[in-house]
């Protein structure tokens, strides 16, 4: 017997991997990826900035970089952070390698086997993923319409235990329940978390990707709010505003966790792609990126709001849902104790793809939901493909 690593030996093989292999045909509808459209790639754009760099350039992207950034996208990413109002002078910004680079590196700095980490439920998967693969036990508190259930998260830390290493949270535009922290729930977790030497880890992928202007004030984070007595480790990329290909994302955090940050990338691959790098630089500096955020958030609205539209159309009167705002994904909620397993395969059958709950779950028990993106495909095709969820759902529900 191969003897794996225990850390290696927590990481499930996911039934849902099985189910997907069933879904083979190649015009099946996907709801599940959680990525961005490929037609709304800004490739002339990127065409463009490689067309207009120097040799030292070209030469400087094909090199290995510093572990922490390459200066100028380091100076150009600071400005971008800073009018969104970041603290980014208190802080050292690191460069990774993908935002769950920086979710990876900060698990490897808190977590010992054992150790209590606090999650919402349901959570990121690739956050819980890293998690467990640090043998960290997740404890997990549940998300309600308006953020994490406070009252929860207060039993939870009253109850006597080994502390929690820290708190992950994502506050806009959930991945996967779509939904926004409150003020007031932000304002009740510093509350509770100060002084308490437990660092929350904020993970804002989709801030940007906002439908409404006027819910930007709300979307504060709690980096911005800069609390005393608090470390918040601040994660964020470039995944969803520019492309997941480049494997580019970043951290913001107090100088004291950014030093053992950085000597733990070091030791995981030396720096984040210079290619990667000096493209991104540019599409700040050349303003690319304001132009092409306020494109992709109005495509991204016509098709959340189609979405929207053909559940609340077809959908039995059992399943709820909360409308999204912004991001990728629309979380429903089944009667309670349904399996959603079941629903997948048959849509699978009838040839659309979802996400079931469990996923989502830590514990990878509770499977009444499912997950729908509607980032990855386009309004006709969204038209087409939620009437046949809704009929796979009547057919297990009733
Ligand atoms: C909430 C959340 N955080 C982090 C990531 C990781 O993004 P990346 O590693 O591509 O930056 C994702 C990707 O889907 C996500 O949904």
């Amino acid at each position: 017997m191969t003897r794996f690593a225990h850390g290696v030996s927590a990481l499930r093989s996911s039934e849902i991997r099985d189910l997907m292999s069933l879904a083979t045909s190649p015009d099946i509808i996907s709801f599940s990826g959680g990525m961005p459209g490929n037609e709304l790639f800004p490739l002339d754009k990127i065409d463009n900035i490689y067309q207009s760099l120097t040799e030292k350039e070209k030469q400087v992207a094909m090199q290995y970089g510093p572990t922490n950034g390459l200066p100028t996208l380091l100076e150009s990413l600071s400005q971008y952070l800073e009018k969104k109002g970041l603290p980014v002078g208190k802080n050292r910004l690191m460069m990774t390698t993908g935002s769950l680079q920086a979710i990876n590196i900060l698990a490897k700095a808190f977590v010992d086997p054992g150790d209590t980490v606090l999650v919402e439920t349901p959570s990121f998967i690739g956050a819980l993923s890293a998690f467990r693969s640090y043998e960290a036990n997740l404890v997990s508190v549940p998300l309600q319409g308006d953020g994490i259930d406070i009252e929860a998260l207060r039993t939870t830390l009253n109850t006597a235990g080994p502390k929690p290493k820290f708190l992950y949270f994502a506050p806009n535009f959930h991945n996967p329940a779509g939904i926004i922290y409150s003020e007031e729930v932000k304002h009740q977790m510093i509350e509770l978390l100060k002084d308490q030497d437990i660092p929350l880890i904020e993970d804002d992928v989709y801030s940007d990707l906002y439908f409404y202007e006027e819910d930007v004030p709300k979307m504060t984070n709690i980096k911005t709010m800069d609390p005393e007595g608090i470390d918040v480790c601040f994660t964020g990329s470039f995944s969803k505003i520019l492309g997941p290909g480049l494997r580019l994302g970043w951290m913001l955090v107090p100088e004291h966790i950014y030093k053992k940050c950085e000597l733990i990338k070091q030791s995981m691959d030396a720096c984040s792609p210079s290619f990667s790098q000096v493209i991104a630089d540019k599409f700040i500096r050349n303003g690319y990126i304001y132009e092409y955020t306020e494109n992709v958030r109005q495509e991204y609205k016509k098709r959340g709001l189609a979405m929207i539209e053909a559940l609340e159309k077809y959908l039995p009167d059992y399943v709820s849902f909360e409308k999204p705002r912004g991001g990728f994904y629309i979380w429903l909620h089944l009667p309670k104790g349904t399996d959603s397993s079941l629903i997948l395969k048959k849509a699978i059958e009838k040839g659309v793809v979802f996400v079931t709950g469990k996923t989502f779950d830590p514990d990878g028990v509770k499977n009444d939901c499912i997950r729908v993106s509607f980032c990855n495909t386009a309004t006709d095709v969204i038209q087409k493909g939620i009437p046949v969820v809704a009929e796979a759902i009547r057919e297990v529900c009733g």
